[in-house]
């Protein structure tokens, strides 16, 4: 992502700010310095940055999402700041972005799959109102091809739910995609893996034969692109 961005926007600085504090304890450990998001931005103010431009890598508006409009926001009012702060919205956030990212999942759809087999793309899932853009999307993907699913490894669309659509789909293979920006623990253990609970042991149980396809979205080009163009 940061190459991308350093080449779409050449001799604009560019810096990351984590918001998972697991993630920043698991890089100190490592004596590896990453900032939090506070204090990413409040360095870009003490560079004398006057425009500055925040693209979260979330998929849907949730609460992690809020955090970073919070943050955001919160810098708008400090005295001597930027000129302007602005804030992109994540990938999920209105009718035209459920098409856009429709489409982009229709372009990384496993190269092998034949029409008979089933695609399931998995996200993250929240009991934020925002999360019914996963029954959304998968709505819309189904419009399109109704072998092509969309669960969450935390709340609903659930287990239960999903395998009772891929009962009645007639599919015997099953690919799993993460509709995660990193495929790293939820895509690892949740998604794939030996844990017996995961959607990869629970789907062989009924049966299905599962190929997971262990990508973080950030790792497609396309997706990279819808966040390049809101950016
Ligand atoms: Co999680």
């Amino acid at each position: 992502i940061h190459a991308r961005v350093e080449a779409n926007f050449p001799d604009i600085p560019i810096s990351w700010g984590y918001t998972s504090v697991a993630i920043r304890r698991k890089y100190k450990a490592q004596d590896k310095e990453i900032n939090s998001l506070p204090t990413a931005i409040s360095k870009s103010m003490d560079e004398e940055v006057t425009h500055l431009a925040v693209q979260p890598l979330h998929i849907i508006p949730g609460y992690e999402f809020e955090d970073v409009q919070r943050t955001v926001s919160a810098f708008r009012h400090m005295p001597k700041g930027f000129t302007e702060i602005s804030l992109s919205p994540p990938l999920l956030f209105s009718q035209s972005s459920l098409h856009r990212v429709g489409n982009a999942l229709l372009q990384i759809l496993p190269s092998k799959r034949s029409s008979d087999e089933a695609v399931l793309f998995l996200g993250h899932g929240t009991n934020h109102p925002a999360n019914s853009f996963y029954p959304a999307l998968a709505y819309w993907l189904q419009q399109q091809d109704p072998m092509l699913f969309v669960g969450t490894v935390e709340y609903w669309p659930d287990q239960d739910t999903i395998r009772s659509q891929l009962l009645k789909s007639g599919a015997n293979r099953v690919y799993l995609v993460p509709l995660l920006t990193v495929a790293g623990i939820h895509a690892q253990g949740d998604i794939a893996g030996k844990d017996p609970e995961s959607w990869q042991s629970t789907l062989e149980r009924d049966g299905f034969e599962c190929v997971p396809v262990l990508k973080g979205l950030a790792e497609y080009d396309t997706f990279i692109d819808l966040w390049l163009d809101q950016l």
